[in-house]
């Protein structure tokens, strides 16, 4: 069924505009202005998990990949651009939101990193030129409804040159959400009177968007990689507050059509 109240697009310039931060990483100490520390802390996550992602993919499917060429699709406040910065010749950062590219911009240059570009992302990633050697996106697929973000899967591993690697994260499933949870997210999402009546009653402002979740199937996205010319893929399990979700890195054919 339709979301009738969300359009994630509009949502996330929303976030974007007052909460950057505590919207990429949901803990409290990344709401507002945040401290030196904290930002610091930020940052080094960011650190982690591009230095995560390149080790899984190292001892799992190319001792040797060494990529020149990155994307980072759903780049936020560019948390995981400046890693890739360090690691890669050119780096394309694309995002939904202006708000955010803007943030994005202004961090990339106090990390003193001139190889990125940011670019405003669309469905067909019409902006988006040539190939790249590492494709990746984190904690964003599931914001956007399914249907919508598998096109924008094989629009990316579209983009993977021959013998290139894409890491696409999805969730899946909540399986321990209570009934009173789960009925809760379904009339928040479809009826927008139920939307900004809980919205008020929680004190925030009636329009204040959720931040939808959606659960993928693996299966599909599997199809969509193997189409896509990527006959290997390895799989890694995430569980963010109770959503289980995977890690999908898949390498592309060396030589395409073998
Ligand atoms: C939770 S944040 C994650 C940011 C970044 N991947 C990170 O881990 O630091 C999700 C990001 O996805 C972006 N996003 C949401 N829908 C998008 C879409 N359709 N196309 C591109 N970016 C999108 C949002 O604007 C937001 O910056």
């Amino acid at each position: 069924m339709p979301l009738l109240t969300n359009d994630s697009d509009q949502d996330w310039e929303r976030f974007a505009r007052t909460e950057p931060y505590f919207a990429v990483l949901t803990e409290p100490q990344y709401r507002g202005e945040l401290s030196e520390l904290d930002r610091a802390e930020f940052f080094r996550t960011g650190e982690q998990h591009v230095s995560e992602m390149l080790s899984i993919i190292r001892s799992r499917l190319h001792p040797d990949f060494a990529p020149a060429r990155a994307l980072d699709f759903g780049c936020g406040v560019g948390r995981l651009l400046i890693p890739l910065a360090a690691r890669c010749r050119g780096v394309t950062g694309v995002d939904v939101s202006p708000a955010m590219l803007d943030e994005a911009r202004r961090n990339c240059e106090a990390a003193s990193v001139s190889n990125v570009r940011l670019i405003l992302g669309d469905d067909k990633l019409s902006a988006i030129e040539g190939e790249f050697d590492f494709v990746h996106s984190y904690i964003v697929l599931q914001h956007i409804p399914v249907r919508r973000g598998e096109r924008l899967v094989r629009e990316l591993a579209g983009r993977l040159a021959p013998d290139g690697v894409g890491v696409f994260h999805v969730t899946y499933s909540r399986p321990h959400a209570s009934s009173l949870r789960r009925l809760l997210y379904w009339a928040r999402t479809r009826l927008p009177a139920a939307h900004w009546a809980l919205n008020i009653t929680r004190g925030r402002p009636a329009r204040t968007p959720i931040m939808q979740v959606n659960r993928y199937s693996v299966t599909r996205l599997l199809d969509i990689l193997s189409s896509e010319g990527c006959p290997e893929v390895h799989v890694r399990f995430t569980n963010h507050d109770g959503y289980r979700g995977v890690l999908l890195f898949a390498r592309k054919e060396a030589t395409p059509g073998l």
